[in-house]
């Protein structure tokens, strides 16, 4: 199968909490030549912003407000991760730490502020030659993308994976925490109303359970020919 649309089309890669996709999906876009965005990246930004602002995460007006008057950029570090910018400071390195964890998936579940991150991965999005890892990238941002992608995997095999990165970067935390914080969240992430995670209906599901890292880049780098 060949695409007929645009050259370099945008290719979407949707999944749960720790599936590989940020990993995965910066390592394919290296390897043909595409620009990477993490979209959850820009939730946990709206995240970090709420709590540095004392701003209540389950008061959904004040969130919404808080977002709103956010000022915030993404791009692209020299390892081919992304860099995010919150009021003229980079606070990528605070985006991963338990407090951003636990709140997030009720942020992201603010209407508003899915607004305003959905309007703004557009826009990136427009240029084409773009790899985007979230929740819905593929359901409602570019449902248009010719090669959507679901990486999956157990909640017992994304735990161990988190833990284990909490622990190589000196973070300490119960496994028990980890495994009950990831499987909240994917009750939040997959049963709210606004844009509940799910696969698109034409999307590719690729389970990661049983393979390597190299395994799972390999086999996109295979679906991501048929369109580019
Ligand atoms: O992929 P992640 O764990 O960094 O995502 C953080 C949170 O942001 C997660 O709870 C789901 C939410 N998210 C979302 O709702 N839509 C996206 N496109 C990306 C992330």
């Amino acid at each position: 199968m060949s695409n007929t649309g645009p050259a370099r089309p945008p290719i979407a890669i949707d999944g749960p909490a720790v599936s590989g996709k940020s990993s995965v999906g910066r390592s394919l876009a290296s390897h043909i030549g595409y620009r990477f965005l993490d979209t959850g990246l820009m939730y946990r930004a709206a995240t970090w912003n709420a709590i540095k602002n004392d701003v209540d995460v389950n008061d959904l007006v004040a969130v919404a407000q808080a977002a709103e008057r956010m000022d915030f950029a993404v791009s692209n570090g020299e390892t081919g991760g992304n860099l995010i910018v919150v009021n003229g400071e980079d606070v990528t390195k605070h985006l991963h730490a338990p407090a951003v964890d636990d709140s997030v998936s009720s942020v992201a579940s603010v209407g508003r502020v899915r607004e305003i991150m959905v309007a703004e991965q557009r826009k990136l999005a427009s240029g084409g030659a773009i790899v985007m890892v979230g929740r819905d990238i593929g359901t409602v941002v570019i449902p248009e993308a010719p090669l959507k992608i679901y990486l999956t995997a157990t909640v017992q095999t994304r735990a161990n994976r988190r833990h284990r990165d909490f622990i190589a970067e000196g973070t300490e935390i119960e496994f028990e925490d980890v495994i009950r914080s990831m499987a909240q969240r994917d009750l939040i992430d997959s049963s709210r109303e606004n844009s509940p995670l799910r696969p698109a209906d034409d999307a590719r599901i690729v389970d990661t359970d049983d393979l390597t890292f190299d395994e799972v880049v390999n086999h996109l780098v295979e679906l991501a020919k048929d369109v580019l």
